[in-house]
């Protein structure tokens, strides 16, 4: 495979955090490509990730580069909410919330919700297609449960919320490197790899 690869998305968090998690595996990430917004109205995280992968490949052929790529989605689901926000994460309460308001939001719907339901699971799921047009997919799952209150600053999103199993700190109290080392992201990742080395 390709040692440089390209992502479909513009979030600092993120690209940091895969630019990272790809270097473990030798791979560089490619620079930041705008594409076109695509309506990420898919059923499912893989649907969603196929989306942004078209959008991006077709703008990286407009522009001549023919490159591996890859798009990601994912979303919190948190079991006392019946799964919700899931697909939903990145709107949850509204596109014009900010993200702090976004997480007391999500506090205040569990406010009633004791320590032992307050159950959840980051998932995410990855699909790249390569320079041939070929399709790899890789899924990744984290399970934790959500704080009473935010905590850390590191991280991004619902980072301040979200407690890994077995962990006493939230993901925004963790380093890069500990993030990497359980999350969803970094899992469906190394998934993601080994599919497309075979
Ligand atoms: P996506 O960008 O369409 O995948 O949206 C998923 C949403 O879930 C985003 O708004 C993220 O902020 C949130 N999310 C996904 N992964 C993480 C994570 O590792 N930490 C915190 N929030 C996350």
């Amino acid at each position: 495979m390709s040692e440089r690869i390209f992502v479909a998305s513009t979030n600092d968090g993120k690209r940091a955090e895969f630019a990272a998690l790809l270097a473990e595996h030798g791979i560089e990430l490619g620079p930041s490509v705008p594409y076109p917004d695509v309506e990420e109205d898919a059923d499912d995280y893989l649907g969603n990730a196929a989306l942004k992968a078209a959008a991006l490949r077709e703008e990286l052929l407009r522009r001549g580069i023919a490159a591996t790529l890859f798009a990601d989605d994912s979303g919190l689901e948190i079991d006392a909410l019946d799964g919700a926000p899931g697909i939903r994460s990145a709107r949850y309460g509204g596109l014009e919330l900010s993200w702090s308001q976004r997480r007391a939001q999500l506090l205040a719907a569990l406010s009633a919700v004791p320590a032992e339901r307050r159950t959840a699971r980051f998932c995410c799921a990855l699909l790249a297609i390569d320079e041939g047009g070929r399709r790899f997919e890789g899924f990744g799952t984290t399970r934790g449960s959500i704080a009473f209150a935010e905590r850390g600053t590191a991280g991004f999103g619902y980072d301040p919320l979200f407690l890994p199993e077995g962990e006493t700190r939230t993901f925004a109290e963790m380093s890069a490197a500990e993030k990497a080392r359980s999350s969803h992201r970094a899992r469906a990742l190394r998934a993601l790899v080994a599919a497309m080395r075979g």
